[in-house]
């Protein structure tokens, strides 16, 4: 007979792959140093026999239906009611879909999910099981989010939440944040492994049930105390993730999973005095402190998703003051950068064992998109050489091991996008087409051709 005792078990924090020893390596994902005790449960034992003694339904199930007669409700998104989140989620959330917002503490989640409570059409349930009602009241007020359709819970009890569920009958559930929500009947402390991944198993059936988005706030913390969010992102069907510098005001949203969508859509935001405020033209803005003429510096029209943003990236060489040469990067792949470095070498004659090497995408965006490459090489040449790009001159296209350029997706939106913002030149893959009058393409096939064409190299 099924014996109910609490056994523990070494849970990854990364992929939630239980261990009965502990270990240094995840057999799961590989991590080393994210196993965590934790207890669990294990009340249903080997020794039943057959599914029914073993699995006690759930008594209010709904019986199988036909999938013909399931409704088709695909595609009936609600927006939001912030057109620039809107655009990421493919139109707005899914009734009965939950997800997970990522990002680090004092990021802006809370501020942004709060004016999505503000523009809600509906009512919302915004548990804040991490601030006090007051608290919440506080800022709501500074994001003019008050109205009556908004309610708040502070509670972190899952009971609790669902009976407020039951007495409101939400349109819309908002949890912040998932690592502070506890479900009493599992064994272990809020934000362990265990906990939030029963959490959002508990609510994830709320919106399935009651068809309603439910929307989690995840914390990333580097420190292995709570549970990072990559345990929950094979639970829900979002996740957008949150990015950004602290320290400035330039928030961008992504949708990094997105059942009802495509991926990789970009929302740039503005933190300000009364919240986030929609970038309307983001190139603009990343453009806005760029000092042309400055060698190590190149312009890239490069593609979040379907939106072309030009972006400015720099490079730094320097001439490396002994033992290992420094290689840093931020918003760029650094093995990325390493490829490049090497092609540099070998296609192009440039040496830079010698150097350390810094490269950065001006505005704390991460750009993963291979039309990049060329922009980080010229940047990289530039810097190397001492040599300036032209001001009016924009690049983009892959650099491939053998040194040639390749085409990257949509050339025709860069260029478009380039021309928008003045840009009088691209240094643009072999294949790409004419952009809008104004505009010279000149094509590379490869990476010296691109050094002979912007100046940077001489003929011989
Ligand atoms: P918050 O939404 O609390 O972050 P998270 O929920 O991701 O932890 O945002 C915190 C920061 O945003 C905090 O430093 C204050 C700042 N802020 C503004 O600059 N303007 C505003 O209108 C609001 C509400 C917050
Ligand atoms: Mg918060």
């Amino acid at each position: 007979m099924g014996v109910s005792r609490a056994r523990t078990a070494h849970v990854c924090t990364e992929c939630g792959t239980s261990h009965p020893k502990w270990a240094g390596q995840c057999a799961g994902c590989g991590e080393w140093n994210t196993l965590v005790e934790e207890m669990v449960s294990s009340g249903l034992a080997t020794e039943d026999h057959g599914p029914r003694a073993t699995r006690p339904t759930s008594g209010d199930a709904r019986p199988p239906q036909r999938l013909d007669d399931v409704a088709a409700t695909e595609g009936a998104t609600q927006p939001t009611g912030i057109p620039e989140l809107d655009q990421v989620l493919s139109g707005g959330f899914v009734p009965g879909s939950v997800t997970l917002m990522g990002g680090e503490p004092g990021i802006g989640k809370s501020t942004l999910l709060l004016q999505v409570a503000r523009t809600w059409q509906g009512s919302v349930l915004y548990v804040c099981a991490e601030e006090s009602a007051q608290q919440v009241r506080h800022r709501a007020e500074r994001l003019g989010a008050i109205r009556p359709d908004v309610w708040l819970l502070a509670e972190t009890g899952l009971g609790d939440i669902a009976a407020a569920v039951d007495e409101i009958d939400p349109s819309l559930i908002i949890v912040d944040s998932i690592q502070t929500v506890l479900d009493p009947s599992v064994g272990s402390t809020p934000g362990s492994v265990t906990q939030v991944r029963a959490c959002a198993q508990f609510l994830t059936s709320i919106a399935k049930r009651r068809e309603i988005p439910v929307v989690m706030v995840g914390h990333v913390t580097k420190d292995g105390d709570l549970a990072g969010p990559r345990v929950l992102e094979h639970l829900v069907d979002t996740v957008l993730s949150f990015e950004g510098d602290r320290h400035h005001s330039l928030r961008l949203v992504r949708a990094v999973k997105h059942r009802f969508g495509s991926t990789n859509e970009l929302s740039v935001f503005e933190m300000g005095d009364s919240g986030l405020r929609p970038v309307s033209d983001p190139s603009e803005l990343f453009l806005s402190d760029r000092r042309a003429g400055v060698a190590g510096s190149a312009v890239v029209p490069t593609l979040e998703g379907r939106r072309p943003v030009v972006i400015e990236i720099q490079a730094l060489t320097h001439a490396s003051a002994g033992g290992i040469a420094a290689r840093r990067t931020t918003g760029v792949d650094t093995s990325r950068l390493a490829m490049i470095l090497a092609v540099l070498a070998r296609h192009a004659g440039l040496q830079s064992a010698q150097h350390d090497v810094y490269s950065s995408v001006v505005g704390g965006v991460r750009v993963s998109e291979p039309g990049l490459d060329l922009g980080i090489a010229l940047a990289l040449a530039s810097s190397l050489l001492n040599r300036p790009l032209a001001a009016d001159a924009a690049v983009f296209g892959e650099v491939g091991l053998g040194g040639e350029i390749r085409q990257v997706s949509h050339p025709e939106r860069r260029l478009a996008e380039a021309a928008r913002l003045g840009f009088t030149h691209v240094v643009a893959p072999a294949r790409t087409p004419e952009g809008p009058a104004g505009l010279q393409v000149i094509r590379v096939g490869d990476i010296r051709e691109a050094l002979l064409v912007t100046g940077l190299a001489a003929a011989h």
